[in-house]
């Protein structure tokens, strides 16, 4: 009894999608979201490809997470179980997590922080850094998280580009036993330049060891909570309102500032938690994903919370203290559905061929019972470990194919529905209206490899670059496809026996390492940066590791005897 109970099921849907495309999605918005005043319109078209969703509707994104929840009885239900690095866990309830939020989202009103206003946030994997989103929502600003392993170039050019009044950090981040100070990286991008706007600086205490505090800048984020009250009223936006901006690589040396809505994001972000994950009251949900990439957005700050779900979040890195953490800690709190990375899968099989101890049949993982993969193409050898080893062939695997861009899952199997193909993520979700194309748009029959595109809007998709519309149109509506098709910028080929999708890579010059997008352009300008280097160019290689690996060619000023020059030049990136 899952909740698309069968392939006629799935197939009813995709019909009903296709006979009224607006009322299919006005009744899943009606059943899903919160409103505080109702939309007038499904999808407005008028001005594609900017297209809008839900319009004329208000609601708030952390109310329908929180509020919703706690006013439903489930205020003493464990949001979020959080383990920290050294194993320490916290539970933290709906209740709890709404107090800590509403404390940061006043503290951010004292400081001057409104609607509309940007706030970075660069932050170890934490309960505050969830927060701290949610409380951004909580008033309507835009949150703009940056992955915690950014250098402070990556980071600063972030903060010019988004235009931020804020940022939230940490005294240090800690990783593997590890510690990282990510208050001085923040210091360093501040004094880059062009980071003017930037007013205040929330540092959470991680280690408590502090950072050096900059006065009338900086403010620990205890003390910016410790007067406030822990009840604010949610500010209400309208759906279209910027939840947030993330930055992926694109195939030109700038990265992407990838915009949200906050009605339309958050229904799929509800749908895929549903469809795709089966999510029940009694689930312990764990995404393992960092809160600085979308999965950590989608699958983490928003998904979970807002069905009212269990989550664990987890500090550290799969293999501290040793490569059998992930098993260890599926053990000790009974998750139900795991959703990982194949790359992570990856060194994982390497280590438990290498050491018995750390191989998932010496872990009790009965509770599991679904299993995902996301981020980069599974392959069948992994796919069948995954579902052998740690599902013991009882659990489906989800490969959900997915993009920064497109908020949520677009081509994933549906668990106790669709029939699993290892290294294929099978059909698209219900609504989403996925094709192959050749290089004008035009339709290929299945079993011919070409361009993926998706045909019409769906109610989470990038609304726009920030900043650049134009590059918007450019990189996903292109003149050369017609202009009214979404490119995702991966070819693919469908199966000519079921339809099924199998993704075949990028066409564009996006590397993926490891599940993360790197543009090849923006490396090759990093090696110019470096004064040793003359020339750059940057290609891909497969590995078996991290799926695809990064070479450099480069060529030098002047070169030094001593043969380190590549180490320097690859280290300093
Ligand atoms: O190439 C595809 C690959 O990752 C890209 C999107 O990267 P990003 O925006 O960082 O989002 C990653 C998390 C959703 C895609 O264009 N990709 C993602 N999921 C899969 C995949 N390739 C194959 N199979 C997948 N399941």
């Amino acid at each position: 009894n899952a909740t698309v109970g069968g392939m006629d099921a799935y197939r009813a849907m995709c019909k009903a999608a296709e006979q009224d495309y607006e009322g299919f999605w006005a009744r899943l918005a009606d059943e899903n979201l919160s409103w505080s005043k109702p939309y007038s319109k499904v999808l407005d078209e008028s001005n594609a490809p900017f297209y809008k969703w839900f319009t004329g509707g208000e609601l708030n994104v952390s109310a329908n997470c929180l509020d919703k929840n706690v006013a439903n009885g489930l205020g003493s239900k464990t949001a979020i179980v959080f383990e920290a690095d050294d194993g320490k866990v916290t539970n933290v309830s709906y209740s709890d997590l709404l107090a800590k939020v509403s404390r940061i989202a006043n503290g951010l009103k004292s400081l001057g922080v409104k609607k509309g206003d940007r706030v970075v946030i660069y932050m170890p994997m934490s309960v505050e850094g969830i927060a701290a989103m949610q409380a951004c929502a909580r008033i309507g600003a835009t949150h703009s998280v940056v992955f915690g392993g950014f250098s402070a170039k990556s980071l600063q050019e972030r903060i010019v580009d988004v235009g931020a009044c804020a940022v939230f950090t940490a005294d240090q981040q800690v990783r593997g036993g590890k510690q990282l100070p990510l208050k001085n990286i923040v210091d360093e991008a501040l004094a880059m330049g062009g980071c003017e706007a930037v007013k205040n600086v929330i540092v959470y205490k991680r280690t408590g060891q502090g950072a050096e505090m900059q006065a009338g800048r900086d403010v620990y984020l205890e003390d910016l909570v410790a007067k406030q009250s822990d009840q604010c009223e949610p500010t209400i936006v309208d759906s279209e309102h910027p939840l947030f901006v993330l930055y992926t690589s694109g195939s030109t040396g700038k990265p992407k500032g990838v915009q949200h809505s906050s009605a339309g994001y958050l229904l799929w972000a509800m749908l895929t938690m549903k469809w795709t994950f089966d999510i029940k009251p009694n689930d312990v949900f764990w995404c393992t994903a960092d809160i600085g990439w979308i999965t950590g957005h989608t699958y983490i700050t928003y998904g979970p919370l807002a069905v009212g779900a269990t989550q664990i979040v987890f500090e550290g890195v799969p293999t501290y203290p040793n490569a059998g953490r992930f098993w260890e800690m599926i053990q000790r709190h009974k998750a139900t559905i795991f959703y990982t990375a194949p790359t992570a899968i990856r060194s994982l099989i390497k280590a438990s061929e290498a050491d018995e101890k750390v191989h998932p049949k010496s872990y009790d993982l009965s509770s599991l019972r679904l299993l995902g993969s996301v981020g980069e193409p599974i392959n069948p050898e992994a796919w069948m470990w995954y579902y052998k080893n740690v599902g013991h062939e009882k659990c489906p695997i989800v490969d959900t194919f997915w993009q920064t861009e497109t908020g949520g899952h677009m081509i994933t199997p549906l668990p106790g529905a669709t029939t699993l193909v290892p290294g294929s993520c099978t059909l698209p979700l219900p609504g989403i209206m996925a094709a192959v194309v050749d290089e004008v748009g035009g339709d290929l029959p299945d079993g011919q490899g070409g361009i993926l595109v998706v045909k019409r809007p769906w109610p989470s998709m990038i609304r726009t670059i920030w900043g650049d519309p134009e590059r918007f149109k450019k990189s996903y509506f292109p003149e050369e496809l017609g202009g009214k098709l979404y490119l995702a910028g991966d070819g693919a080929v469908r199966d000519k026996d079921n339809g099924n999708f199998t993704i075949m890579g990028r066409i564009d010059d996006v590397l993926n390492v490891s599940g993360h997008r790197m543009g090849t352009m923006e490396i090759e300008s990093s090696l110019v940066a470096n004064e040793m280097v003359a020339e750059a160019a940057v290609v891909g290689r497969p590995d078996d590791l991290t799926g695809e690996a990064i070479v450099a060619y480069v060529v030098l000023k002047g070169a030094r005897p001593d043969g380190e020059q590549a180490k320097e030049i690859a280290n300093s990136l």
